[in-house]
């Protein structure tokens, strides 16, 4: 019996490197040559996961000169694992860790999939994910294991991630063992009992199960597909779920052999282009800089190193919507919490949203009933100032009323632990400002989390002028110990966040002033890639929210002797106040009309009293549309990077896409400008286009304009 244990000695992690496609035809050689000796063969792995993927590295440099070379390379990988998938001996993948992308194909290759039910560790081809399809076969066989219908929905499409049990229940894998020694053994009692092993796919007479768009019945549903991935994409630019529906289907039609071809040649059309390399550098490189503190050490320098204790014991103050998330959040990740709001009922009532998430997790099967009653035990609600003793961390998320804020931290000071961690989830108030009211500024921090807050992975880190490095740096390990993902900022009004959203909102608000269809304005954003219609997100801010937010920024731009210049969309949001009494979704009324509080349809009378009719030059192209919006944002991330508040292009980009809804296709607000046709001097020239067309806001600042001469890219590596 061969066992075949991947180890690459060069990295941490398994990866479908050079290194690996050399070892990897080796060894179809040798098995083929020693055939006769081979009883069977345990694939597993040395490494904590079994295998990682493809190489990110290889796969971001491809350029389209490079396509031929990319389809080779792909074909061989194909042609060698089909090679010792066809030995005529029993082979067994031994999925000790993760197996995600190539590593799950090469599983897939394997007659019999045994998985170690280790912690944490996951399954599947979330290729998707990337901008990428799998090309190691993996689309060909999960077409032939599991159909055309589920490959799509439960793998391919979404990139699911399964445990090893989800995975199990799905078809992924034969077996689920709960100790290395029970995998190997269940491994080798494979072998022992099928000597000689095929594939379902190379029996005679093999059928896809669910049938081929051959079939009538299949031929029927086909319509289904299409329908189903605008739905997923919002009819946004994403080539890969495009891709992998036509490989799967056009691969389920043919032989094997020329199957692999098809999604060779898929591939190849996706990692030659610029989608996937947009979404590699965002969802992998950016987002593994940030989690390993990019911001932190830009905003902290040397007290980025330090490595804070966990935090044990937090006190979150306010248990309203954005309260009882963050409670629930940090009971989660082990922390205990005391809720405290201004009454029990209301601290009861902030817990009561943990015990509903809790319920609809055990309901899922996503937890066990012991799990989260221990979650539920760790939430203590309360209105009792004294209950907060022993707090090491204090995040407040009371009422956005700077008074308000100043008075709670005082309440608490002489009672948690003298030196914790002070943090205000303020959206919109300067950090600086709350932190005249607290005794330590040097222990207080922004902390900006996002709405719902047991969905949302990002949270951004505000240092006000006050606050000290340490401070920072236990607020992002206190981030990463609830698994989310910390930005870190200086202060300034919006902060990066708050700020770069209203311009897209913006945008999206003038265009209604401007005579534009108010549904071409929703489907227009939609179409860019926006997961919330913009209109629909102004009713849920409140139209108070902006007005508010200008008449601040007016005043502090005029004390500081400067000119005021008033964005298009004021006068819009100022006449639906002021003419229409239309304040949003809280007073019933807004861009849309309510009834018990849930949307019915866009307000009619937008039409009426805004809309031009086309002969009169409303007709703005789709294009534009959409380019105000992504260039609004990212041409005010720039002046961002210019005023110092922003101090990682990661960063930006990680927080515009899991933050604010950057579309992620772009790979956020900075690589959207380095990706755009001709980088950032493209970028630039397209910008002063947008500048002569609806306004100055649109000009190019001194920032862009130099990485536009210079043929530079925005980047942390200079
Ligand atoms: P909310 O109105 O749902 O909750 C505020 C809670 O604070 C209420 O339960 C209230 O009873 C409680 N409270 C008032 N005075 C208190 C006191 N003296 N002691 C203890 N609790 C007190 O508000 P929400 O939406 O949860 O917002 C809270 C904070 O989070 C605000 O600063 C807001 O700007 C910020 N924020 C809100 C986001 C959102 O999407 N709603 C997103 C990010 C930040």
């Amino acid at each position: 019996m061969v066992t075949l244990v991947l180890d690459d000695p060069a990295q941490s992690a398994n990866t479908m490197n050079g290194a690996f496609t050399a070892s990897l035809s080796a060894v179809a050689d040798r098995l083929e040559a020693e055939r006769e000796s081979v009883r069977g063969v345990i694939v597993t792995s040395a490494k904590k996961t079994f295998f990682a993927g493809g190489d990110l590295r290889d796969l971001i440099a491809v350029r389209p000169e490079h396509a031929q070379d990319a389809f080779d390379r792909s074909m061989r990988i194909k042609r060698d694992l089909r090679r010792i998938e066809t030995l005529g001996k029993p082979v067994v993948a031994a999925l000790n860790g993760a197996a995600l992308g190539g590593g799950y194909e090469i599983a897939l290759a394997c007659h019999h999939r045994v998985a170690l039910d280790a912690p944490g560790s996951k399954i599947g081809l979330p290729e998707v994910t990337l901008g990428l399809l799998p090309a190691g076969g993996g689309v060909v066989r999960t077409v032939r294991l599991l159909g055309v219908a589920d490959a799509l929905l439960k793998v391919l499409l979404q990139g699911t991630r399964h445990s090893p049990r989800r995975a199990l229940a799905a078809g992924l894998v034969h077996e689920v063992a709960d100790t290395r020694e029970d995998m190997l053994a269940r491994a080798r009692a494979f072998i022992d009992t099928h000597p000689q092993s095929r594939q379902p796919w190379d029996e005679p007479g093999h059928r896809i199960p669910g049938g081929t768009p051959a079939d009538p019945e299949f031929a029927a549903n086909l319509p289904a597909f299409p329908a189903n991935l605008r739905k997923q994409t919002g009819g946004a630019p994403y080539p890969a779920p495009r891709a992998i529906l036509a490989a799967a289907v056009e691969g389920s039609q043919v032989d094997f052999e020329t199957a692999q071809v098809i999604e060779g040649r898929y591939f190849t059309g996706l990692v030659t282009g610029q989608t996937a390399k947009n979404m590699i550098q965002a969802f992998f490189f950016d987002l593994q800089a940030v989690n390993s503190g990019a911001g932190l050490k830009a905003v902290a320098g040397a007290a980025a190193a330090a490595e804070p204790r966990n935090v044990r014991k937090v006190a979150v103050l306010g248990a309203g919507m954005m309260g009882a998330g963050i409670a629930y959040s940090c009971a989660r990740a082990g922390i205990e919490v005391v809720l405290k709001d201004v009454s029990d009922q209301r601290a009861a009532q902030g817990k009561a949203h943990s015990e509903k998430l809790c319920a609809k997790a055990v309901a899922q099967g996503r937890t066990t009933q012991e799990k989260a009653d221990a979650l539920l035990a760790r939430i203590r609600p309360t209105a009792d100032p004294q209950d907060l003793a022993g707090c090491d961390a204090v995040i407040e998320a009371v009422f956005e009323d700077p008074a308000l804020k100043h008075k709670v931290f005082q309440e608490v000071q002489g009672i948690v632990e003298p030196d914790a961690l002070l943090c205000s989830n303020t959206s919109t108030l300067p950090i600086g400002l709350l932190a005249e009211g607290v005794q330590r500024p040097s222990d207080f921090v922004g902390l900006h989390f996002f709405s719902p807050v047991d969905r949302m992975p990002l949270v951004e880190i505000i240092k006000g002028e006050r606050t000290g490095g340490e401070a920072l740096a236990r607020a992002f390990s206190l981030v990463r110990q609830i698994s989310k993902t910390p930005i870190v900022v200086h202060d300034a009004r919006g902060f990066f966040t708050s700020r770069v959203i209203g311009q897209f909102i913006n945008e999206g608000v003038a265009m209604v002033g401007e005579g534009v269809e108010p549904a071409s304005v929703e489907q227009a954003a939609a179409q860019a890639g926006y997961p919330a219609k913009v209109l629909a997100l102004m009713d849920e801010l409140t139209l108070a929210l902006p007005r508010r937010i200008r008449d601040e920024s007016r005043r502090a731009v005029e004390e500081a002797g400067g000119t005021w210049r008033p964005h298009p969309a004021e006068a819009v949001v100022d006449r639906m106040v002021e003419e229409f009494g239309r304040t949003g979704r809280s007073g019933g009324a807004g861009f849309y009309d309510y009834a018990d509080g849930r949307r019915t349809g866009l307000w009619p009378g937008l039409r009426e009293h805004f809309t031009r009719p086309a002969a009169q030059g409303a007709g703005i192209p789709l294009r534009d549309m959409q380019e105000r919006m992504l260039f609004a944002e990212s041409l005010d991330t720039v002046r961002l990077l210019e005023e110092g508040v922003l101090v990682s292009v990661a960063d930006a980009n990680v927080g515009s896409v899991l933050g604010i809804g950057f579309p992620g296709w772009t790979g956020g607000v900075l690589q959207y400008i380095n990706g755009y046709e001709g980088g950032p001097a493209g970028f630039a020239a397209r910008a002063r286009e947008l500048a002569e067309r609806y306004g100055e806001r649109f000009t190019p600042p001194a920032l862009l304009v130099e990485k536009a001469e210079r043929g530079e890219r925005f980047s942390d590596r200079g």
